[in-house]
């Protein structure tokens, strides 16, 4: 089986945990690279919703092995409750069939609070994952590893004096005592412990094993923190080079997988060339039930905006799309796409025709209305990449899928 990797083409929430969980099927290994407990990826299995943001969406597939990478930043509160939050839906996780890395960096409450703190004008998730990401680059991170030789403890002391210093919280809400913390979460940390490991050796034994691999990438080309529409960005690297620093496995992808929706969403501040902030807008976040997995948050919506999906495909070499929410599209008319920008920077739209009826008990592309299949087919020929997947709906089934070969 050939190697895959899954990323989001916009600004996150495309439908990466759905499309990933549909291709983990046939796959070995599922890896996560970057990014943290900001991403919320929403996985529908026979009615039942799950919502992950760290453990990698192939945890709800039996035989199939999780690594969270070195490029990751992991909050060991939000893991051990992900971790009990699936076991309490009768899925294993076992050091088995999970494995964190030793070099991935620690999220702890001081980088919660910092981000609380300073996060308003991007508009992040509170998550911690800037700071935390901020205290790698300084080089006082704490990473994994600190959990198997116990100097968390002493970490978490230096982490509390150096973020006083440099983010300095109101009186009222003051960063919290490093020795209460210490001696509340010792037990949780000592559980996560043996899901520690070398996971760069993990996986290249996998990989030298002839395993499948398939790589979730979490937020979306745009979020990048070079790529992205910066300063408005995430902190790390959600292009396929985050692939190879994030795990430190080199590895060729066969099928470079871009989940691209139907329309355009993004959730928090930042330049959006073609929101529709009128009762358009409004009725695709009805029909698309946008609102953010993670914070709950109401996502912007507007129509897609094909010049800045072109970079997104520079940026990743994409050869497949995996094109989702095409069911929300239903009922407008006409559906207006950006194929390029007039020399102030405003999107100059193509119109196309709308189709009217529900296209989610649709099994194949035949099913599919002659606009709607126009419209997929316009999407194919802009990109230049086939869409082998094309989600009609939530549900592991509302999907036509071509075998990815
Ligand atoms: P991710 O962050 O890229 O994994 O995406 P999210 O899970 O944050 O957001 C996607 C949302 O759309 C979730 O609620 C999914 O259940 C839902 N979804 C995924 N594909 C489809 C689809 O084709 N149609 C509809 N209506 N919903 C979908
Ligand atoms: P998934 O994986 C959509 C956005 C935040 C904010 C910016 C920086 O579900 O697609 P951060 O907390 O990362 O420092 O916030 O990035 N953001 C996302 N938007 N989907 C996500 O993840 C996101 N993760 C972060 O809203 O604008
Ligand atoms: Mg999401």
């Amino acid at each position: 089986m050939p190697n895959a990797i899954v990323l989001g083409s916009q600004w996150g929430d495309e439908g990466k945990g759905k499309v990933v969980d549909r291709l983990a099927h046939g796959m070995n290994v599922v890896v996560r690279f970057q990014g943290g407990a900001n991403a919320g990826h929403t996985v529908v299995v026979q009615d039942k919703k799950y919502v992950l943001h760290l453990l990698p969406s192939g945890i709800l597939n039996a035989d199939t092995v999780s690594v969270i990478g070195n490029g990751c930043v992991v909050d060991p509160r939000k893991l051990a409750q992900e971790i009990d939050y699936v076991r309490g839906h009768g899925f294993s996780v076992s050091p088995e069939n999970l494995v964190v890395s030793h070099a991935a960096h620690m999220v702890t409450p001081f980088h919660r609070h910092a981000d609380t703190l300073t996060g308003g004008k991007v508009g992040t998730t509170g998550r911690g994952i800037g700071p935390t990401y901020e205290d790698k680059a300084r080089r006082t991170g704490l990473r994994l590893e600190s959990l198997r030789d116990g100097s968390w403890r002493e970490g978490f002391r230096q982490l509390h004096e150096l973020w006083r210093v440099i983010c300095p919280a109101p009186p009222d809400s003051p960063y919290p005592d490093p020795e209460k913390l210490i001696a509340e979460m010792e037990p949780l940390l000592e559980s996560l412990a043996p899901f520690v490991t070398d996971t760069q050796e993990a996986l290249a034994t996998q990989v030298r094993a002839n395993r499948s691999v398939l790589f979730e990438g979490a937020q979306g080309t745009l979020l990048d923190i070079d790529h992205g529409t910066y300063p408005f960005v995430t902190s790390s690297s959600t292009t396929i080079g985050g692939a190879l620093t994030g795990t430190g496995v080199y590895l060729q992808f066969d099928h470079r997988i871009a989940v691209v929706k139907a329309y355009t969403t993004r959730v928090g501040n930042g330049p959006f060339p073609t929101e529709l902030d009128d009762e358009v807008g409004r009725e695709l976040r009805r029909r698309g039930d946008e609102f953010g997995a993670t914070t709950g948050r109401p996502r912007r919506c507007g129509w897609l905006d094909l010049p800045l999906l072109r970079k997104s495909f520079i940026a990743n070499g994409f050869n497949r799309i995996a094109l989702t929410k095409l069911d929300c599209l239903s009922g407008f008319d006409p559906i207006r796409v950006a194929v390029e920008y007039d020399e102030s920077g405003r999107p100059v739209y193509q119109d196309l025709a709308g189709w009217e009826s529900d296209i989610r008990p649709a099994t194949s592309r035949g099913d599919l209305p002659r606009e709607c299949q126009d419209y997929i087919e316009f999407i194919e020929t802009s990109l230049g990449a086939k869409a082998f997947l094309i989600s009609t709906g939530p549900a592991r089934h509302q999907t036509i899928e071509e075998p990815l070969t």
